[in-house]
């Protein structure tokens, strides 16, 4: 069993309460495996953003709130320093939607191996996967249905956009085998786009499985895969480079009293492209 160091926020003595939290490495989570060691996502005991029950501590059995709670009580080990500078808004939406995107980009060699990039779906996760793959030097190709996001995309960074309709055949034509990795935020046949033994990670929660047709998955020598948010120490990374780069994703922000609000706007698909709920009681600034 290795052991992993990340950097977390942790109380060294009783004057922590006074803002005088450290900033220093902490040791990650022990697993049996060294394989996934420090990878704190792959928990088997996992407490979900909402209404999950805690599994240690002080608040076990309790149900967890999430976002919607005006305050978190958690582990030292899931802290990130909002880095100097950054709206915690943007930062709000990074740690979501920067980090589904990047631990998977990264993991399939976006910018070295994988030069170009297909992004499915311009939406919450897929706007900032966009510009995160471009950070980390890839050519971005974005995917979405129809043509109202096209502008969008561009801005973000990507350098071509495909526009899908009802037949996907028609809508790929000319771009067949023109992408190393795919990051898909929404299901359907875009293995035709991969070049071979390219790979397609699906990031996008459907209720319904995948299906996925084998001859073109063999005759390209492609692989499937999954991917869950990321660890505490990718998350630091993904905010350094969202620092360095200028990576900052497109948030409109609501008062978190004004939640019903923000749940009715998104549902009416108004999200361009990431909904913060904006903790005011607690010194946020909307
Ligand atoms: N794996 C993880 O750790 C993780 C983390 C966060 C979120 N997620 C999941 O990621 C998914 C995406 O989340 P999100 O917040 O980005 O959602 P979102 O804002 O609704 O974006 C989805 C995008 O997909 C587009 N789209 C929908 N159907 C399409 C189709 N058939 N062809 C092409 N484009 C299509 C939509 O475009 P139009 O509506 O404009 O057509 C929209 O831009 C969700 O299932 C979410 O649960 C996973």
């Amino acid at each position: 069993m290795s052991t992993t160091t990340i950097p977390a926020w942790v109380a060294l003595n009783e004057t922590a309460g006074d803002g005088n939290l450290k900033f220093q490495d902490v040791e990650s989570k022990k697993w049996d495996d060294d394989n996934i060691d420090g990878e704190e996502q792959f928990c088997p005991q996992m407490c979900w953003t909402y209404l999950s029950p805690l599994c240690v501590g002080n608040s076990k059995g309790m149900i967890n709130q999430g976002g919607y709670a005006k305050v978190w009580r958690g582990s030292a080990r899931f802290a990130n320093k909002v880095p100097d500078g950054m709206d915690p808004a943007d930062a709000a939406a990074l740690v979501c939607t920067g980090i589904t995107c990047y631990s998977p980009l990264k993991r399939y060699g976006a910018g070295t191996t994988a030069k170009r990039v297909g992004i499915i779906g311009v939406g919450g996760v897929g706007h900032v996967g966009i510009m995160i793959a471009k950070a980390m030097g890839a050519d971005v190709t974005a995917i979405n249905r129809g043509t109202r996001k096209e502008a969008d995309a561009l801005k973000l960074g990507a350098s071509k956009y495909i526009a899908t309709g009802s037949d996907l055949e028609k809508d790929f034509e000319g771009h067949e085998r023109s992408l190393d990795l795919i990051i898909c935020t929404i299901i359907a046949d875009y293995m035709r786009l991969l070049r071979p033994m390219g790979a397609i990670v699906v990031v996008g929660i459907v209720p319904d499985p995948i299906s996925i047709p084998s001859r073109p998955l063999i005759w390209s020598g492609a692989a499937v895969a999954g991917s869950p948010i990321g660890s505490p120490g990718e998350i630091k990374e993904m905010l350094d480079l969202a620092v360095a780069k200028g990576v900052k994703p497109w948030v409109q922000k609501y008062n978190m009293d004004d939640i019903n609000k923000a749940v009715k706007d998104m549902k009416a698909g108004k999200a361009r492209y990431r909904f913060v709920l904006v903790n005011t009681d607690n010194g946020g600034v909307l």
